[in-house]
Formats: structure tokens, sequence, C-alpha cells
């Protein structure tokens, strides 16, 4: 039998990984297709971070997206707003994605930066958005992140926060695996792709329970919270200063 141990994983979608070694240093355009098999409801949560922005955007409005990646939710909270003065940065820290999105999303209003959002300078903003993007982050400096968020946040502006979320105990978690896995094989990924992206997602990919989100979010200065979406182990949380 072939030994998984040091051989390149496929992930699909021609994707090759390693190991506890995910990496975003992919093609752009395997990215998009990829994520969006992958994360269930991936483009109606852009859709429904689009609808929600009206809500914190003025003239002259700044925004943030971390973990830019390919631009996607970029153009989709500029596509809303197609009239309005405003800046919305993407902060990046793969430089092949900030290249990609850059070429990509074509809009005056728009700029991609290669960054690592922990060491990036914010200016004072009206929203922010991390989609998919804190459980990427070391869980030790998730806090530091959210901190300067809030920090950062006019008062009044907000945060739009999508996850992958644990369960809140065994029984729960086991129930969630298991649905989600079958939601994958739906989506036409294969057996051994599923357990090779597990096998490289270890120790760069670590889901908080939806609590302990909240207790992030609560210690970061936020006290107005809600859950704006949530399949399965998947949630989406709206915190506004
Ligand atoms: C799952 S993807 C995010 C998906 C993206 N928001 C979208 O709408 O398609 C996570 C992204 O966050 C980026 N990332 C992770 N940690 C980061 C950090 N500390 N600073 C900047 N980008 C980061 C990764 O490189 C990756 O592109």
């Amino acid at each position: 039998m072939k030994s998984r141990k040091n051989s390149q994983l496929d992930a699909g979608d021609g994707i090759e990984a390693n190991n506890a070694g995910w990496s975003f240093d992919i093609p752009g355009s395997l990215f998009d297709e990829h994520i969006a098999r992958s994360v269930p409801f991936y483009r109606e949560g852009h859709d429904l971070i689009a609808r929600l922005s009206d809500f914190f955007l003025v003239e002259n409005s700044v925004v943030y997206d971390i973990g830019s990646t390919t631009g996607s939710l970029v153009k989709a909270i500029l596509a809303r707003h197609p009239n309005r003065k405003m800046s919305i940065t993407g902060i990046e820290r793969i430089p092949s994605m900030v290249e990609y999105a850059a070429g990509r999303v074509e809009d005056s209003r728009a700029s991609f930066v290669n960054a690592d959002a922990l060491d990036y300078e914010f200016g004072q903003a009206h929203l922010f958005t991390l989609y998919y993007t804190l459980q990427f982050i070391h869980p030790s400096v998730r806090i530091d992140l959210l901190k300067t968020i809030y920090e950062q946040l006019h008062w009044g502006g907000g945060l739009l926060m999508f996850e992958k979320v644990r369960a809140p105990d065994a029984r729960f978690q086991d129930y969630m695996s298991q649905v989600y896995k079958e939601y994958k094989l739906a989506n036409d990924f294969t057996a051994e792709q599923i357990l090779n992206k597990e096998q490289s997602l270890k120790g760069t990919l670590e889901p908080f329970s939806e609590a302990g989100n909240l207790t992030l979010l609560r210690e970061a200065g936020f006290r107005d919270i809600t859950s704006v979406f949530k399949w399965v182990c998947f949630e989406g949380f709206l915190a506004i200063k």
C-alpha cells in the first residue's frame, strides 16, 4: 500500500498539498473552484456580507477585507455600491493571490496589499470583513487581531466574521463532521481527497466553537454581537462597536 506520509496529497481541483502543510500559494482560478465546492453557501455568504454592508457604509467609507485571497468578496461589496465613494483594501499574505486579485478587480476604489494582517497598520474604518480567515491565524494571536479591529473601527462600525466552527460537545461534533463529509462527497470530492485535505489542514485550520468565538469577540471589546448565518459547522457573526 502506498505510504501517505511524505507524498504530495491530491486535495481535489488539481491542488496538491502536504501532510499538516496546507498552503494558499495556489493558482487563483483553482482556489475559486475549490472553495466554492468545499464551503457551503460560499457565494451566498459574499452576497449576505454585501447586503449587510449597506448598514455601515457612508460616503468615503473605509473598508478592509482581511484574507482577501482572489478578491471575490471585495468585488461583491463594490458591486453592491456601484456609485458610492469608498475605499476597500484587501489584505493578503500570499503575494501571488494579491497579484491575481488586483488583476481581476478592475475598480479604482479597490486595492490589494501583500501583508500579514497581524503587522499591518490599519486606518480608522467603517467595516472589516474576515471571511473564513481568522481560523487560519494562530489561536495565540487571534485576540490581538480582533483587538486591533475593534480599536480601528469608528463607533457604530461593523465586523463581519465567518468561521468554520466546532460543536459544543463530542456527540454534536461527530454529527457535524459526518454531515459535512457527506456534503463534500455529494459535491464530487472523492473519499481520498476529503481525507487528504483533512490531513493537510492539521495545525493550519483550527476552528473555535461558537462559544469560543463569542468569547474572543467580547474580549476584544465587542458587546453587540449576533449570528447572521449558520450551516452545520460554518457560522457568520456580525459584531458592532
Ligand atoms: C480561506 S481563505 C479566505 C477566503 C476569502 N476571504 C474569500 O472570500 O474567498 C483564507 C485567506 O486568508 C489569508 N491569510 C491567513 N492568515 C493571514 C494573515 N495573517 N494576514 C493576511 N492574510 C492571511 C490566507 O493566505 C488565505 O488567502
